[in-house]
């Protein structure tokens, strides 16, 4: 690694590049069933794109730990090593299911930022609440109730908990705060799989018709969404949840002494970060994949926290 800085600018349109040869690597294997082989694929595709960079990177959040993840595990170094430290958090294929499934919102997720830029969170459940733009900061936070959450954020949108939509991963140990949403009068869009697309839903409530997002899900997808939400623009806090010990070391050996902190999303993303998602499977934030005789077509989402900008690049690729 040189002393290099990190140029978000000259760097963001290789992050591009990097997320749409991970979905087009997936993309035979959409409606296929196996949710391994799709991985895969789009594993290996960001591995070989990452390491043509010219940069120092090192994996952040990856596809595991060293001992569990032939690639892309935490603490890998990536790029040519020639150019500037990064750190990299990445999920090759956000949706496996979804992919094997031809489900909605299935994306190939980056982020990279100046090195020690991002919270090194271990696989472990992440308490989740995300808000879009325009609201003043800490109307609703994560000690507060389902219940309250949503008056609170009533109030602030000036409308009634029935005109809200909340966002939430379908799973059963979220069916107590399901009734308690649905008590409220609040609607739920009930996802599958999925949750850093919904959150960046929460971004774009016009177009999503989503207010907000509560809940628990991946770790490591928090702090990919915290990296999409700095660039969009909206709040999000996330609390580390732990089942057992063996989850506790994990977050030790990560370097968290407080197991019990809130997170904002500037905690969780301290310095400007780029961010990349190529779609594969349809959804509200960006196309999927579409074959065309011999051509494949990628819609990506490519944001730069630090300008708020938001491209979005169709790109097309000539298939043998
Ligand atoms: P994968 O792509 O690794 O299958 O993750 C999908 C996902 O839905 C994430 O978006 C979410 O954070 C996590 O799984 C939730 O975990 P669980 O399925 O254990 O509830």
């Amino acid at each position: 690694m040189n002393d290099e800085i990190f140029s978000d600018r000259m760097l963001s349109l290789a992050l591009a590049r990097v997320s749409e040869a991970a979905a087009i690597a997936s993309a035979k294997l959409v409606g296929g069933g196996d949710e391994k082989a799709a991985d895969q694929a789009a594993v290996d595709a960001m591995r070989t794109e990452l390491n043509k960079l010219d940069i120092a990177g090192v994996i952040v959040i990856g596809e595991g730990e060293r001992d569990e993840a032939p690639m892309l595990f935490i603490g890998e170094e990536v790029g040519t090593g020639d150019g500037p430290g990064v750190d990299i958090a990445l999920d090759p294929l956000e949706g496996t299911t979804l992919t094997a499934k031809d489900m909605p919102n299935a994306l190939t997720v980056i982020a990279m930022g100046p090195r020690g830029s991002m919270l090194h969170a271990p696989d472990v459940y992440m308490d989740k609440l995300a808000i879009g733009p325009g609201y003043a900061d800490g109307v609703v936070n994560l000690d507060m109730s389902p219940t309250e959450r949503i008056e609170a954020l009533a109030a602030a949108k000036g409308c009634a908990p029935s005109d809200l939509m909340i966002c939430v991963l379908e799973r059963p140990r979220h069916q107590e705060m399901i009734q308690e949403i649905r008590k409220t009068g609040a609607r739920i869009r009930l996802i599958t799989d999925g949750d850093v697309a919904g959150v960046m839903h929460c971004a774009e409530p016009d177009k999503t018709g989503i207010d907000m997002y509560m809940g628990s899900g991946g770790a490591p997808e928090g702090v990919l969404a915290a990296s999409a939400l700095k660039c969009m623009g909206g709040q999000m806090q996330g609390r580390l949840l732990f089942r057992n010990d063996d989850e506790r070391g994990r977050a030790r050996k990560a370097g968290i002494t407080d197991l019990n902190r809130i997170y904002s999303r500037d905690e969780m993303v301290t310095e400007d970060v780029i961010f990349a998602a190529t779609g594969v499977t349809d959804g509200s934030i960006v196309s999927g994949i579409k074959r065309d005789g011999n051509f494949i077509e990628t819609e990506t989402i490519l944001m730069r926290s630090k300008t708020g900008s938001v491209r979005r690049l169709f790109y097309r690729m000539k298939i043998e």
